[in-house]
Parts: structure tokens; C-alpha cells; sequence
């Protein structure tokens, strides 16, 4: 990562994955995942998990995302591809989700969660594309960090219903994005 000396990898058996802080009681459960089942997700080819470690003696955990396959429901049935033109119509499109992401809050406001979303948008686009049918990278955003995605280049899904769940769905089209 330019200017930090981070490593962003995917997890591997050997590394420490505690010490994660991220302060509000209401993010525990992504503490919990990294340090309990991230593991377990992995071997069981659930979710990849990619964690960035502070380089140094004993290199520390700092933040994570987790990606999975998912999709988008056009709930009121809109074309979400507006204008493809064939004549076909999707209810539901393919995507890549980000299931988890957090960074250390004494690691925030550098750039790190930008980061890991490029991660994730570059290994959707150059990676699962060329080999599977996969349109979007979706996720489900908890309110407080709607505008840190809107920042990453996502859009709230346009549908009533969507827009008062509690963790709404975001996403960005990898059509719209350019190729490594
Ligand atoms: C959301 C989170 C991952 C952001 O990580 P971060 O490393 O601080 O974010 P970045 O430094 O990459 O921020 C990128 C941009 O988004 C902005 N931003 C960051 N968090 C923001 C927020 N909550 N609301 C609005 N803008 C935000 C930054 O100011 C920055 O803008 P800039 O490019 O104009 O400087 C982090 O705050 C976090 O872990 N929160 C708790 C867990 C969480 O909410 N996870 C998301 C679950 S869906």
C-alpha cells in the first residue's frame, strides 16, 4: 500500500488474526469473524479472506475484507443494466460480495478501507470476470459507512425498499470500470 507500511494478502494458516480494534460495540461480530471463523470460511471455500498486516517484527493484523458470491435482486423488477438492448431481462444479476470489511480504527482515514475495496473491485473485475458471468460488486452497508462506499465509486440500489433497510445495498457495475 503507497505510503504505509502495510502488506495486503490473503489470510494464511500460520498468521495471528487478534488484536483487531474497531471501538463501537456494533462491529464485534466482524472482530469475532476474523479472529474465529475466517479460518473455517476458507477451508471450507465459504468466503476468502484478504487481512492487511503492519510489517514489522510480529506483523499485526490492521483491517480485512471478506469476499463471497451474491447478487442483486431487481425487487420492482427495473432493468438495472439500463439500455443493454437484447430484449432480455434479469431478476437477479450476478455479483461478487463484499461480505466484511473493517480497518483498525487507530489505522483509519488513510486510505486503508479504500484499499481493500480496490481489492476487491480488481479481483471481481481482472480475476472472476474473464472466467465467470459476474456484472457487480455488492454489499450490504451498514448507515455510518454509506458514504465511505459512495467514495469507493458505489451507488444505493434505487428501490424503495432498499432504501430503508438497515444496511442497504450499495453496489458498482464492473462494466462501467476499466480493466488492469
Ligand atoms: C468504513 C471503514 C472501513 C473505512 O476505512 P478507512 O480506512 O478509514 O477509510 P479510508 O481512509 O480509505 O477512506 C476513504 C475515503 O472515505 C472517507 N470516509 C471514510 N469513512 C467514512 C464514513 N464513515 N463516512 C463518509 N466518508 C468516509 C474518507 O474521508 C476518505 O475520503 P477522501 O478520499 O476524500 O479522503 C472503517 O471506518 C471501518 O472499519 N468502520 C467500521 C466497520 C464498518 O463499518 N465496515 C463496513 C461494513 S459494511
Amino acid at each position: 500500500v503507497a505510503d504505509l507500511d502495510v502488506e495486503i494478502r490473503q489470510i494464511e494458516p500460520g498468521d495471528r488474526l487478534i488484536g483487531l480494534s474497531l471501538g463501537d460495540a456494533q462491529f464485534t461480530a466482524l472482530k469475532t469473524f476474523l479472529q474465529r471463523y475466517a479460518r473455517i470460511f476458507h477451508q471450507q471455500n465459504l468466503a476468502r479472506t484478504y487481512a492487511a498486516f503492519a510489517v514489522g517484527e510480529r506483523p499485526k493484523v490492521v483491517g480485512y475484507v471478506t469476499l463471497d458470491c451474491g447478487e442483486i435482486v431487481s425487487e420492482d423488477g427495473r432493468d438495472l443494466l439500463d439500455g443493454l438492448g437484447i430484449g432480455y431481462r434479469y431478476s437477479q444479476y450476478p455479483a461478487i460480495k463484499i461480505a466484511r470489511l473493517a480497518v483498525d480504527e487507530r489505522w483509519r482515514g488513510r486510505n486503508l478501507g479504500s484499499q481493500l475495496v480496490q481489492l476487491a473491485l480488481g479481483t471481481a473485475k481482472d480475476v472472476v470476470c474473464p472466467a465467470v458471468g459476474c456484472r457487480f460488486v455488492v454489499v450490504d452497508a451498514k448507515r455510518a459507512s454509506i458514504g465511505f462506499y459512495e467514495k469507493c465509486g458505489f451507488t444505493s440500489l434505487d428501490t424503495p425498499a432498499n432504501l430503508v433497510r438497515n444496511e442497504p445495498v450499495m453496489f458498482v457495475d464492473l462494466y462501467k470500470i476499466p480493466a488492469a
